[in-house]
This record gives structure tokens, sequence and C-alpha cells, in this order.
């Protein structure tokens, strides 16, 4: 059910994720998935993909999921605008629903709201023929700005309507049914497609390394450190020696376009030198941002007096 970037191609076609043919439907941010769960009772026929940021959210709706026997949803821990672009193919999106979305209403943090001209730009180009996003909120600053955003991109027809009964019963439209709050919603129909080409995120097949010369050094303190590149930034947070041999460990966080990875990169010693490379863990997407995280560490070996005898990153 939980989708491992490493273990899908970018895009997937749907039928392939599911194992069968249907009409895609995205949620984004399903919170606790009941949403999720009453969509595949009122539609067995649909096939649910969901995307949700909070971890903690992923593994509760995951087990209500299970528990429902639920077998045609498949959840994504990441940002929305990831799966968009790099998951789904071109025009395969039945329709989308968003329901309850943060708000983010201090100006300064606008620019972090998901509904905005470039999402519908790149949203129009993935939704099929006759495909809509759902949008229900509480909100009314969010909502006139979603629907000026949707206008200034002239791609959509907007319906602004009464919510599927459904959208009224998720968790956050309880509670703000409890609290007497007015509750908005419109249906954003694609009545166009932006023209420009929203390639997916490059991906590489061969494993990012170096073999050097040299011993390797101690570790007392270390700091954290930023490497900025093109498109992301490595931040590394921890070295430590390995508990299980005489390597070393760093712990990267690696950050791109709507993508946040974190990966362990190990330099231990092997019959032919010391080798940096990406330790078994968390099977992440081999990307830009990844090899960063490689030639951070081979740099910062070399700067301590080791030798590159081999570099692939
Ligand atoms: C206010 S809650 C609403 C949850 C649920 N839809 C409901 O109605 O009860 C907003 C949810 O969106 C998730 N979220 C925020 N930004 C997101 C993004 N960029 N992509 C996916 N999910 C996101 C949050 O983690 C949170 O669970």
């Amino acid at each position: 059910m939980l989708i491992r970037l490493s273990a899908v191609d970018l895009p997937t076609p749907p039928d392939r994720l599911f194992g069968r043919e249907g009409p895609l439907v995205l949620e984004v941010g399903f919170g606790d998935g009941r949403f999720l769960a009453m969509l595949a009772r009122a539609h067995p026929e649909w096939n649910l993909l969901g995307v949700e940021v909070s971890a903690a959210s992923v593994a509760r709706a995951r087990k209500r999921l299970l528990k429902e026997r639920v077998a045609h949803a498949r959840l994504y821990l990441g940002h929305a605008r990831f799966v968009v672009r790099n998951l789904i193919p071109p025009k395969s999106l039945h329709r989308v629903y968003v329901n309850f979305p943060d708000p983010w209403p201090k100006k300064r943090h606008q620019h972090k709201r998901l509904l905005q001209a470039p999402f519908f730009r790149l949203l129009s180009t993935r939704l099929a023929d006759g495909g809509a996003l759902l949008f229900t909120t509480d909100h009314e600053e969010y909502f006139t700005f979603a629907l000026e955003e949707a206008k200034r991109t002239g791609l959509y027809r907007v319906e602004v309507g009464p919510p599927p009964p459904e959208a009224l019963k998720t968790k956050y439209a309880l509670k703000w049914q409890e609290q007497q709050k007015p509750i908005f919603h419109a249906a954003f129909h694609k009545a166009g497609e932006d023209a420009g080409a929203y390639p997916p995120i490059e991906r590489y097949t061969e494993m990012p390394h170096a073999l050097l010369e040299g011993t390797l050094p101690e570790i007392e303190r270390f700091a954290k450190q930023v490497h900025a590149f093109e498109g992301g930034h490595v931040i590394v947070l921890e070295a430590y020696r390995d508990l299980e041999g005489p390597g070393l460990i760093f712990l990267a966080r690696v950050e791109e376009a709507d993508l946040v990875q974190e990966v362990l990169v190990e330099a231990r010693p092997s019959a032919k030198g010391v080798f940096v490379g990406l330790k078994g863990f968390g099977a992440p997407l081999v990307t830009r941002g990844v090899k960063e995280a490689v030639r951070w560490v081979t740099a910062w070996l070399e700067a301590r007096g080791l030798r590159a005898r081999q570099r692939s990153y």
C-alpha cells in the first residue's frame, strides 16, 4: 500500500501501480484516511492514491485502510506537488480532492499554499480531459485566493457550490462544523492545458561512490554543515563512527524540489581503499542531491588528507 520511490518508475502507469485499470483519484493531505475509506466504499472501481506529508498520518491511515480491507488504495509520504509532477503520467487523473488544506494565513507563509497558479498549471497537464479538482475549506480567504489563482491560469472552469457529503465528514470538517464555521467548496474543471514541459525529476541508476587512499580521521565533534547546489541543498547533520565496523557514517538530509530524503553516507576501509557511498538505509531515490551528499563526504575526507583515486557521482 505504501509507495517507495526507489521501487517505482517515474511516472508510473496507474494500472501498474494498482494492478488493474480504473479511474485514478488523488486525495491530497488525507490526514487520518477516513475520507479515502469513504471513497473506497462509495466507489470500489476507483484507484485511490493518497499523499500526505505527515508520517504519523500515513501510518494511521494505512492501519485504517488495512482494517477496512481497502485493496485499491496507495499511499505516498511526501509532498503533493512531487506526486503530481513525478508519479502521475500526463492526462491520467480523473479527480483530485483537497479537503481542509493548511491555509497558511500569514502573508509571509502564503507561498506554502498548495492551490496557487503554478500548481494549477502543472495539474492541468496531469488531469484527464473532463478531470477536476474538488476543494473544500473553512478558510474563506484561502478559498477566494485559490479561485483567483485558478482564474489567473485561464485553464479551469470553476463551479462554486455545496461540498460533496463525504467531505463534510472528515476529521477537520466535523471540528469546524462543531464550531459553526461556514464551509466553502469549489470544483475546478479542466478547460485547457498548460503548454509548459513538466519532466519528472532526474534519477540515476548507478550508485554514487568514490574510492580514496589514506586513513579515516577520528571524529570528536561534528557541527552541522550545509552544502548548496543548483536545485537544492544537502544538510549533513551528524557524523559518527560506525558501531559495526571501522568506518564513519554521515547522516544527511537532502532537500530538492518538493522532495526531502534522509540518507546515510558511509566511508569504510575496503580491500581497494576507503569506499564512500550510500549505506543501505531507507532506499532513497538516487537524485542529483543524493549524489551531492556523496560528493560532499568525499570532499570532506579529501580536506583531511585522503586522496581520491576514483569517483563516480
Ligand atoms: C488540516 S489537515 C486536514 C486533514 C484531512 N483532509 C481532514 O479534512 O481531516 C491538512 C493535512 O494536509 C497535510 N499536508 C499539508 N501540506 C501537504 C502537502 N504539501 N502534501 C500533502 N499533504 C499535505 C497535513 O499533514 C495535514 O494532515
